[in-house]
């Protein structure tokens, strides 16, 4: 099978991936991953499959929602506004603070469950936790909707551990069903303005997870909410799009899941935490 130059590692895992599109096997095509379904055509970008589908609750119910996240899954399809985030990362003390802070809540998380082979990290944005993440899985996949994130990190991998990159929707992931070990979703629960997508968010990835998911959301009862709904009448801040613990746990029961623990980032400084989903 002849493989686009920078994808020689795709061959390995396309055997556990599903066309985003109808679910069908994908296949290698000369330049482009072909469905053998839909007869959809994926082509690649330096080695990236583009299999991200666009859009929210329309492309999985007959509903069209007021307030979507589709605004959002188009900023960072640039890499330089890519870079503009993740360097905010680099720069920035109270941000490079947050990060310490969430490599110990995975180092800790990750180590209380087994070893990854395919860890799926989604969205990985530009690899600010692949280091950490790629010491508990044999292979990372990274995977966001944006194409400038994933040139970002692929341009920025040193090419010490072995990883794939390939745009993907959170709404509609391109693996089977319970292909992948394992399955981080950082920072992205909590730009999803509706219940519909936020719900969306955690079935796809406990459906293509075997073992556990790691999903950070906003804690509806956090400090920082608690703050911020005070505040409201008087600078007319637009609520945070947060989730309950209660809810976080009944979604994961109703995917085989069960919420083992959901810690805080900080308790005053941040609303963030870190949801353990461990399939029984
Ligand atoms: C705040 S960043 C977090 C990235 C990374 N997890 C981290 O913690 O640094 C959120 C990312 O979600 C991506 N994104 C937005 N909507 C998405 C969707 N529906 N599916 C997958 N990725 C999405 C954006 O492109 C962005 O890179
Ligand atoms: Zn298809």
């Amino acid at each position: 099978m002849a493989v686009p130059q920078g994808a020689h590692l795709l061959p390995s895992i396309l055997e556990a991936m599903r066309c985003p599109r109808c679910s069908d096997d994908l296949r290698i095509d000369g330049e482009h991953l072909a469905c053998g379904g839909c007869e959809a055509r994926f082509p690649f970008r330096e080695g990236i499959p583009l299999l991200a589908i666009q859009g929210t609750t329309e492309t999985w119910t007959d509903r069209t929602a007021e307030e979507t996240s589709e605004e959002y899954q188009r900023a960072y399809q640039e890499v330089d506004e890519a870079r503009k985030y993740n360097e905010a990362y680099r720069d920035r003390w109270t941000k490079r603070w947050s990060t310490q802070r969430e490599y110990r809540l995975l180092e800790r998380l990750l180590s209380s469950q087994p070893r990854s082979h395919i860890l799926l990290d989604l969205p990985s944005g530009g690899g600010r936790l692949s280091p950490q993440l790629s010491r508990y899985g044999d292979l990372l996949v990274e995977a966001d909707i944006a194409l400038g994130q994933l040139l970002y990190g692929k341009g920025n991998h040193g090419g010490q551990d072995p990883r794939i990159w390939m745009t993907a929707s959170a709404f509609h992931i391109p693996f089977r069903d319970e292909a992948v070990d394992a399955v981080v979703c950082c920072r992205l629960c909590h730009h999803l303005p509706t219940p519909d997508e936020r719900e969306r968010l955690v079935s796809e990835l406990l459906r293509v997870a075997r073992r556990f998911v790691i999903m950070t959301f906003f804690g509806h009862y956090s400090m920082k909410n608690w703050v911020r709904r005070a505040r409201a009448p008087f600078d007319g801040q637009p609520p945070k799009m947060t989730m309950t613990i209660e809810r976080v746990r009944e979604l994961a029961g109703e995917h085989g899941a069960e919420l083992v623990s959901y810690s805080p980032l900080s308790r005053l400084f941040s609303g963030h935490r870190y949801a353990l989903m461990v399939k029984g």
